[in-house]
């Protein structure tokens, strides 16, 4: 079986820059009962998981339907093997001009059902910009960023996790009383864009803050980042207002990125894992 250390096909806010560090920390634990990936997203968490505590119980939380993308991978990788012949004559990463933008367009309409326009919008437009329908596309300036292979076909990634969809306060209310559970806990940033999310509303403060209550006594992964203040915020309350800073006596690993000359920002995995919960 393939050791996953990015997902099969992109998703914004993926933590493949932790799986490295995620994978050092679960190694030196014993193996618990439950791993709950409330924000599953990709599902990288859950697979890696999975892979490193084959024994444990991983629940990967699907709330934007990324296995319908992993199920679609064949159809995605017809329809990029008919675009190949059209962008044959333009360079990769340049622009790709009005008539064969209309014969890509034309292309990708013939599709019925569902088309996974994420993938497509990293095949044809700029780096990081993502589009959800095809009235999107043709709006947009397209871009030969094709990859001159076919996706592979993951069909072992889910392969032993348990996949749910649900709201993440409904997935905790079932568990929050079970021992030896470790939730891996990845929300949307504060104020990021989440257009490609299933619920696309950004995230606001409340939001965020909702979140820590699921923190309270668990034994947790956290994914955040420098942009979001969150961790001095709480460190601020816990020490002047009494109340409980939930990243107490917390670890915490960072990943910094540039993003160009004049934008850059750390990443961070902070984890409490209290080892008599196995
Ligand atoms: C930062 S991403 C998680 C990325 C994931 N850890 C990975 O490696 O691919 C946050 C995810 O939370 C999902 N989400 C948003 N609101 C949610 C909610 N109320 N309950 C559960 N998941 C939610 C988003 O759709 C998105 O997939």
């Amino acid at each position: 079986m393939k050791n996953y250390s990015t997902a099969p096909l992109p998703f914004v806010g993926q933590k493949r820059n932790f799986i490295k560090v995620f994978k050092q920390e679960l190694v030196k634990k014993e193996a618990p009962k439950i791993y709950i990936d409330l924000f599953g997203g990709s599902g990288l968490l859950s697979r890696v998981a999975k892979d490193v505590h084959p024994t444990s119980k991983v629940i990967y939380n699907d709330y934007d339907n990324y296995r319908e993308r992993l199920n679609s991978i064949t159809k995605t990788n017809a329809i990029l093997n008919d675009l190949r012949p059209l962008v044959a004559h333009i360079q990769q990463k340049t622009k790709i001009d009005i008539s064969t933008k209309e014969k890509i367009i034309k292309r990708i309409a013939k599709e019925t059902g569902f088309v996974d326009y994420i993938t497509l919008s990293s095949s044809l437009l700029f780096s990081m910009k993502y589009v959800l329908s095809l009235e999107q596309l043709k709006k947009e300036t397209l871009y030969n960023r094709i990859r001159k292979s076919p996706i592979p076909l993951a069909e072992d990634y889910l392969k032993g996790l348990e996949v749910v969809s649900l709201d993440y306060k409904m997935l905790f209310e079932q568990y929050k009383n079970y021992d030896s559970v470790v939730y891996l806990i990845d929300p949307p940033y504060l104020s990021t864009d989440c257009s490609t999310y299933a619920s696309d509303n950004y995230w606001k403060l409340k939001d965020y803050l909702d979140v820590l209550k699921v923190l309270h006594n668990q034994n947790y992964f956290y994914f955040t980042s420098n942009k979001s203040s969150i961790i001095e915020l709480c460190k601020w309350i816990g020490d002047n207002t009494g109340a409980v800073n939930p990243f107490d006596k917390a670890k915490i690993k960072t990943h910094f990125t540039t993003m160009n000359q004049t934008s850059s920002y750390t990443d961070m995995m902070l984890f409490k894992w209290n080892q008599t919960t196995t």
